[in-house]
């Protein structure tokens, strides 16, 4: 693939910028300036640096990011910063075009904190927020009142949102605290995790996403960071079963 072809893949302008950038020797190859548009690379896992920041060639993107509060998942926020401003401009522009960029794997709320993905594989996001593909997500939830037995049973046991007469029924659910508890739910629902526990009588203080799958949030990623998904973290997310009760 072409130099040119392959930096205007991975979101870095237009061809006519990602040429300008080549001539101009911001692109190095493996450690080596490449002041030729045209010269072919295998792109598959190629190692370059723009302006000597390094990259990675990723035919499709595939990311986790640690949301933090006070970030809304949308491209057009109302109110506060949008989490895509949290990402390099690359990343928000692979593609070109009117669909370009990453989009978030379903949304979190504003005070929402934790586990997001993101991607621009369509395919992919379509089966991660579907709910007949059952993925298991797991919320860690701090109450305002304290839990008890009562509220976990009637979350397993289903309850009625005011906008759907069937019932939703946690997949599990554990008290990990006095205000605690791990709620898994399999659908995403807007809301979903606040408006369940209003329906037990109780109410969200603070809530966080750990886990999608089988992926857990790396104890390493601070709020704000993101990373790349490895092949060892896309068979996580995929292999997790629900879990029952
Ligand atoms: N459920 C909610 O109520 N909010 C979220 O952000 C995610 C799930």
């Amino acid at each position: 693939m072409k130099l040119q072809e392959i930096l205007f893949s991975q979101g870095f302008g237009t061809r006519r910028i990602c040429s300008g950038l080549v001539q101009q020797g911001f692109v190095a190859v493996a450690g080596v300036v490449c002041t030729e548009p045209a010269a072919e690379f295998v792109a598959d896992n190629l190692h370059f640096t723009v302006q000597d920041v390094a990259w990675q060639y990723h035919e499709k993107a595939y990311l986790m990011l640690y949301k933090p509060a006070g970030y809304e998942c949308s491209q057009k926020p109302s109110t506060y910063p949008s989490i895509y401003t949290l990402l390099p401009a690359p990343i928000r522009q692979r593609g070109g075009g009117a669909a370009a960029g990453v989009q978030a794997v379903g949304r979190l709320d504003q005070d929402t904190t934790g586990l997001l993905l993101l991607s621009d594989d369509g395919k992919f996001i379509h089966r991660m927020s579907s709910p007949k593909h059952h993925v298991p997500k797991v919320y860690d939830v701090t109450a305002k009142h304290a839990v008890d037995d009562k509220q976990l049973q009637k979350l397993l046991a289903g309850v009625v949102l005011d906008d759907d007469p069937k019932p939703v029924r946690a997949a599990a659910c554990a008290q990990t605290g006095e205000l605690q508890l791990s709620l898994t739910l399999t659908e995403g629902k807007y809301h979903q995790v606040k408006r369940m526990i209003a329906a037990v009588g109780n109410r969200v203080d603070a809530l966080h996403r750990s886990r999608i799958g089988g992926l857990a949030l790396p104890a390493d990623l601070r709020p704000g960071e993101w990373r790349w998904l490895t092949v060892q973290d896309m068979v996580a997310i995929s292999t997790a079963r629900p879990l029952t009760a």
